[in-house]
């Protein structure tokens, strides 16, 4: 499929995902965020890609937020409904069975830094900068950003950053477990795609159970969450990948999986 403002390409069982409107240092408008749950859908569709990376056009910014010129004349609903849109695009692209990657290559600021928090793992390049600024727009957070935040790095350090609108680089960002790993600027791409990679090759209906054991389980209480995981535990049992995976190790080679 073609977009406007999103591109998608494949590498093997890796796809690359890149917002593509380096004009507007990747901001989010409902054009864009529409073409993106758009891509995730044919994503989750496709079964040759096991692993996303999702990053911004250009070298400035991953994207510099919610699309403040689409938003300045907004009324009480349509904030409501663009609030809306880009909470039901970044929820399915959270859910999505394949794991997703941020490789951030800049500004990460408000929608940006919400779009970043709903994927599973997130890189930073060393010049990258992170912030919720909308309160000094006279606006609250509107897509998920009051929820995902606190849930990633505590309530405290989260109405601290959204509060203050304050923008911190990627050292602070990862010193508060905002982002998993900081790498120089030329090395993002390639350190997102030995990890893709390495993920890729492991048994991908075993990630994929992960992914929903973690994500279903957090939203459960923790015993509710056991349960679940005891669920798929089992269910592993009834997959080729687990006979091929053990297999492999009593027969010391490497596993063949294939997600069956
Ligand atoms: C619309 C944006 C934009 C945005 C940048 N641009 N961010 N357009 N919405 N969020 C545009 C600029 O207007 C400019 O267009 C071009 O991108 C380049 O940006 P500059 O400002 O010239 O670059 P620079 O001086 O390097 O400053 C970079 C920046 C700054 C610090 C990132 O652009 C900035 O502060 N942007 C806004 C960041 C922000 O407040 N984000 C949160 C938005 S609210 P022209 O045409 O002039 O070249 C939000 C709410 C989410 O995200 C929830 C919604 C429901």
């Amino acid at each position: 499929m073609e977009w406007n403002t999103i591109l998608l390409e494949k590498e093997g069982n890796i796809a690359l995902l890149t917002i593509n409107r380096p004009k507007a240092l990747n901001a989010l408008n409902p054009e864009v965020l529409t073409e993106l749950g758009q891509a995730v859908d044919a994503i989750s569709a496709d079964d040759e890609i096991f692993v996303v990376i999702l990053k911004g056009a250009g070298e400035k910014a991953f994207v510099a937020g919610a699309d403040i010129t689409a938003m300045k004349d907004m009324t009480a609903l349509e904030g409501r409904n663009f609030g809306q849109l880009g909470q039901e695009v970044f929820k399915k692209l959270e859910y999505m069975p394949k794991p997703i990657i941020a490789a951030i290559n800049g500004f990460a600021l408000g929608g940006g830094c919400e779009l970043a928090m709903a994927c599973d793992i997130r890189v930073a390049s060393e010049k990258s900068k992170f912030g919720q600024p909308e309160v000094g727009l006279g606006i609250t957070p509107g897509f998920a950003g009051t929820q995902r935040l606190p849930r990633l790095v505590g309530k405290g350090r989260a109405k601290e950053l959204i509060y203050t609108a304050d923008i911190i680089g990627a050292a602070d960002a990862h010193r508060i477990g905002l982002v998993n790993h900081v790498v120089p600027e030329d090395q993002l791409l390639e350190f997102c795609k030995n990890m893709a990679k390495r993920i890729a090759s492991k048994g991908q209906i075993a990630v994929r159970l992960c992914k929903s054991a973690i994500d279903q389980g957090l939203e459960m209480d923790v015993d509710k969450g056991i349960a679940y995981e005891a669920e798929v535990f089992g269910l592993c049992f009834a997959t080729t990948d687990q006979t091929e995976g053990m297999t492999a190790f009593v027969e010391k080679r490497k596993p063949n999986f294939t997600g069956k």
